[in-house]
């Protein structure tokens, strides 16, 4: 019968008798597959796996420090972690175009990811024990979406590095690839990845660079990640999590309106609210959350973030409306 000490127990086997004496690379993103992918590839073989967190700079608030920290505490990872966020930023600057965004961001990460890897080939493979794995977080619905061939998975974020250069060619592991995201998280928990990022709502992989309308930079992406922490917190006091798909919450960087303040007038920008309900995150419902969580979480962002003077909500169904604004 399934549990997930089974399921643990099977997969290990599996992924030892793959894997060999060979060494093991994997990318973490910070979510729910990369995460319970590593977690796994790391009870089955522990100090032959490297994984590799690029920080674009681009995550929310405590994100970088949940890979960074909590992760590693769990699960005794050997992690590099490339900080590129400068690089991020100078790659963004001025730029609006939604599309443009997206294919920058992907671009980088596959530039600083391709560098991450020739260091560690280079610094932790040997002949008798080259990098020869890559693991990815492909799961079942990616599997039989992607047709089902081997190695047809491709993780629908700028995360898939399936394009890597001839010099770097790797086979794949995809230890999830017979699991569902709810089995997934339930594998995670038994590995005893943290919570927070075994429960973690959906985020896209060019992150809070598609959450800015207008152009990027460090102060906005500042402003945003306060507006975004507290709506988060909020949510989870209030116990939605798990009732709400997800709830980006989006900064319009061009726009201003006046508000007032005390004695003062002000001028500051809007951030939209977006919670949704899905299944599957191909059509979405606005979700209905209760006004007063709406209520709070609007005085606490204009309170608490000098630079909002305004919190909308997104009441768009998709269709017509995509779940992120870019
Ligand atoms: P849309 O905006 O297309 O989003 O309704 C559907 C779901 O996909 C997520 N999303 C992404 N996830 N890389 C990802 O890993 C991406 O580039 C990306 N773009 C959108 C979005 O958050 C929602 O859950």
């Amino acid at each position: 019968d399934w549990t997930p000490g089974h399921v643990v127990d099977d997969l290990v086997t599996a992924i030892r008798e793959q894997v060999g004496e060979d060494r093991v690379l994997c990318a973490l993103s910070g979510g729910v597959d990369s995460s319970v992918a590593a977690a796994l590839v790391q009870k089955a073989i522990g100090s032959q796996l490297t994984c590799v967190f690029v920080d674009h700079g681009l995550l929310r608030e405590g994100e970088a420090e949940q890979v960074e920290q909590n992760f590693v505490e769990a699960t005794g990872v050997d992690l590099v972690v490339v900080d590129a966020r400068e690089r991020f930023l100078e790659a963004l600057a001025g730029v609006t175009d939604p599309e443009t965004k997206r294919k920058i961001i992907g671009e980088q990460f596959i530039r600083v990811f391709e560098q991450a890897a020739r260091d560690v080939v280079e610094d932790r493979g040997d002949v008798e024990h080259p990098v020869k794995w890559l693991v990815q977080g492909t799961l079942y619905p990616d599997v039989v979406e992607s047709g089902g061939g081997e190695g047809a998975a491709n993780i629908k974020s700028h995360h898939n590095v399936g394009g890597l250069p001839d010099d770097l060619q790797f086979s794949l592991i995809e230890p999830l690839r017979t699991l569902f995201k709810d089995e997934v998280r339930q594998v995670g928990l038994e590995l005893g990845v943290p919570e927070v990022i075994v429960w973690r709502q959906p985020f896209p992989g060019p992150g809070l660079g598609i959450r800015i309308i207008g152009a990027v930079d460090a102060e906005r992406l500042e402003i945003l990640r306060r507006a975004d922490a507290i709506a988060r917190e909020e949510l989870t006091r209030a116990g939605l999590d798990r009732d709400i798909w997800q709830c980006p919450v989006v900064l319009l960087a061009d726009v201003r309106s006046v508000g007032v303040q005390g004695d003062g007038r002000t001028y500051g920008h809007p951030v939209v609210l977006r919670p949704v309900a899905s299944e599957d995150a191909m059509t979405a419902d606005w979700a209905r959350v209760p006004y007063d969580v709406l209520a709070t979480i609007s005085t606490r962002i204009t309170n608490e973030v000098e630079e909002v003077n305004r919190v909308v909500l997104d009441v768009t169904s998709k269709p017509p409306g995509t779940i992120e604004w870019e």
